[in-house]
């Protein structure tokens, strides 16, 4: 297979670096006074969140734990249940923990919609949302974002840990991909 050189795949870029650093140190810094004297446990959702999540933890200035999880949806996204089946549950227990998860992007909502249910009734004492992106176009299950980066139109985007096809999650910035590569 010949090397893809990303600049023929990318229709233009959404989010520079700068801009991304700039949002998640403002983030940083509001979940900073807000989890204030709580039980912060950061959920990261493998894998698009990676990234998302280590710059989002370093500037947080307040004792924080850290887990993942890595979860698939029942069905193609067309056909999605709302379903979500966990592949990698929590090491750590969330019992009186405040939650945030961590995401990079919500779409439909149906996963995230899913697992905040999911971690509320396994006692987590509190269960938020983070998430770098946010795509409204698509919406099918309400779901409240407590903390968002961006909101972005109705596009395949890929970098700073999002993937197409488990490729480009190491841009360090957020660009669409041209159409006629995922169509
Ligand atoms: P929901 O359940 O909100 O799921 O539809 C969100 C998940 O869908 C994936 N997703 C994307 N991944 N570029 C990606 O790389 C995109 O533009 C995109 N839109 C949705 C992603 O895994 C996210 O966690
Ligand atoms: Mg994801």
């Amino acid at each position: 297979m010949n090397e893809v050189i990303v600049e023929d795949i990318i229709k233009d870029i959404l989010l520079t670096e700068e801009e991304i650093e700039a949002k998640v140190k403002e983030l940083g810094k509001q979940i900073t006074e807000d989890y204030k004297g709580k039980n912060l446990m950061l959920v990261g959702i493998l894998k698009g969140a990676v990234i998302f999540m280590a710059d989002l933890a370093k500037s947080i200035k307040i004792p924080v734990l850290i887990d993942f999880m890595a979860v698939s949806s029942y069905g193609n996204s067309s056909t999605s249940t709302g379903i979500v089946r966990i592949i990698k549950d929590l090491d750590c227990s969330i019992e009186d923990k405040d939650i945030l998860i961590v995401e990079d992007i919500i779409d439909t909502g149906l996963t995230l919609s899913y697992l905040t249910d999911n971690l509320k009734k396994r006692g987590a004492k509190s269960v938020k949302i983070c998430t770098l992106l946010d795509k409204p176009d698509r919406r099918k299950a309400e779901v409240p974002v407590d903390y968002r980066g961006f909101i972005i139109p109705d596009e395949f985007v890929v970098g700073y840990g999002l993937d197409y096809a488990e490729q480009y999650r190491n841009l360090p910035y957020i660009a669409a991909l041209k159409e006629e590569v995922y169509s």
